[in-house]
């Protein structure tokens, strides 16, 4: 039977730590549970605009405090190799929406599985890691997902989104731009059987390097995941510690001439070449040149580690979140005329 919880706090449900309340909060943990969330949701005097959000592991939300109507947390566990088929090359993994993200990530890994060790310890869920294509250290999810299961609740028909059809960019999909409408209930992963570790991103290469691995005596799955899980843990801020919602803007991305002008004031300025030929900047650098690295604002602050993380001091509530974006968005743009774009979801 699905679970109603009545006037739900949603505090601890959010890792930024963020007060809300929600007059309803429906957990879902089979797609039994789902189809009755959706009927829930079809009866409700408001109909589908009555649903304030759907929640994974709240790890990329920023709540307003406004109280929210009714809420859906997807619940639904699981974990299975589909197929032995024709396919040699590699191997289907389903997973239920609700399953731990990086419990999922090493599970695999613990299978003989490799293919995911690159997003080791991201913070959230399996039915999440799509709706934002999670990446990190050379691979975003997109690249390895099959297709997905997603239940509309608006006509209350359960959907295959095959990879394409999720449109998938950076840290971006269809599901983030249609919130609300995708119950997300399972996620099938397509890992590869003749593994090749992912190894060029410059800071897991000296992590690498700095463990004694080269390219004559290459790394295995599970020290690329061991040497992520290190590297973030000595610069992210755990969310059970200092509560975050991880990176708070996206890099941006701009035109490869409006970089060079950039570059020629500020020639350590780190940029990346883009296949369309535009240049991805890295976010924390220019939050960093604006002074903000370790500044606090009230309840809130800027990470002392790493520039890219707000992160909760304690007691704050979303308003200080939106007033310390908006000041470091204003000193960015002023200083080098780059706009950024937050990465979480407001609510
Ligand atoms: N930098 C600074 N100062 C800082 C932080 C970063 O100058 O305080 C500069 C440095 O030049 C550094 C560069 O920014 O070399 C890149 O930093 P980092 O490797 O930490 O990566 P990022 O671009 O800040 C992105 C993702 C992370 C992901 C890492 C590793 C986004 C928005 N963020 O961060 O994802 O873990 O790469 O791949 O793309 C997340 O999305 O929540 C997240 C944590």
């Amino acid at each position: 039977m699905l679970c109603v919880q009545t006037d739900a706090d949603l505090a601890a449900l959010n890792t930024f730590a963020l007060p809300a309340r929600a007059r309803r909060l429906l957990r879902v943990r089979s797609l039994e549970e789902a189809r009755q969330a959706q009927a829930f949701l079809a009866n409700h005097p408001k109909g589908f605009s009555g649903l304030s959000l759907i929640l994974g592991g709240g790890s990329n939300l920023v709540l307003r405090g406004k109280p929210l109507d009714t809420v859906l947390k997807a619940e639904i566990p699981g974990r299975r190799r589909l197929d032995e088929t024709e396919d040699k090359a590699s191997l289907l993994i389903e997973a239920g929406a609700g399953e731990n993200w990086h419990g999922f990530v090493r599970w695999t890994l613990g299978q003989g599985w490799p293919g995911l060790e690159n997003l080791s310890l991201i913070p959230g869920t399996v039915g999440a890691a799509p709706v934002q294509n999670i990446g990190a250290y050379g691979l975003e999810v997109a690249e390895r997902i099959e297709s997905l299961d997603a239940l509309d609740l608006i006509n209350g028909e359960l959907e295959q989104f095959d990879v394409s059809a999720c449109q998938f960019g950076y840290r971006d999909s269809i599901f983030k731009h249609q919130p609300g409408r995708w119950l997300i209930t399972a996620v099938r992963f397509r890992l590869p059987r003749r593994w090749q570790p992912i190894t060029h991103y410059g800071e897991l290469t000296h992590e690498l390097a700095g463990r004694g691995f080269s390219d004559s005596a290459p790394p295995s799955p599970l020290q690329i995941s061991d040497a992520v899980i290190a590297l973030r843990q000595r610069k992210l801020p755990d969310p059970a510690e200092l509560s975050n919602a991880g990176s708070f803007f996206k890099n941006p991305v701009i035109e490869a001439g409006q970089c060079a002008a950039l570059l020629a004031a500020h020639p350590d300025l780190p940029h990346h070449p883009q296949p369309d030929g535009r240049e991805k900047l890295s976010a924390g650098w220019l939050i960093e040149q604006c002074g903000w690295k370790g500044r606090r604002f009230g309840p809130v602050g800027c990470h002392a580690q790493h520039a890219l993380i707000l992160v909760n001091h304690g007691g704050a509530i979303g308003a200080d979140v939106l007033r310390l974006a908006k000041s470091i968005q204003d000193d960015v743009f002023r200083r080098f005329g780059v706009e950024l774009e937050p990465e979480p979801v407001f609510i």
